[in-house]
């Protein structure tokens, strides 16, 4: 989980380091009491998703290998900006904002 600088609760925002993502890699975090992850694609883009599964709330996981995201309980698959890859899911993972200000990223 990263460790926020600040806003650690709620809807308020969230600001981290961006030295603390690599390309690649995501991170979960908690947002608004439920549970959401930032991506550093391999592009260099930021993106932050609800981590809640949208077929029936489970909480997917990354599969950094396939720069995915995997769904534990029946094995729905997101791609980095939220779209269903695969699975029963009905809609995709939804988007929170996330700008990225000299080397702070603020999620929220
Ligand atoms: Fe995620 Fe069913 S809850 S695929």
């Amino acid at each position: 989980y990263l460790a926020p600088r600040s806003g650690a609760t709620g809807l308020q925002k969230l600001v981290i380091s961006a030295a603390d993502l690599h390309e690649g890699e995501a991170k979960f975090f908690e947002y608004g009491g439920s549970s959401a992850v930032l991506i550093k694609t391999k592009g260099g883009e930021m993106v932050a998703l609800s981590a809640v599964c949208t077929h029936l709330g489970c909480i997917v996981q990354w599969v950094k290998e396939q720069q995915h995201f995997l769904c534990p309980c029946h094995g729905g698959q997101f791609a980095t900006d939220g779209t269903v890859l695969a699975g029963p899911p009905p809609k995709p993972l939804a988007r929170i904002p996330v700008t990225v200000t000299g080397g702070n990223i603020t999620i929220g």
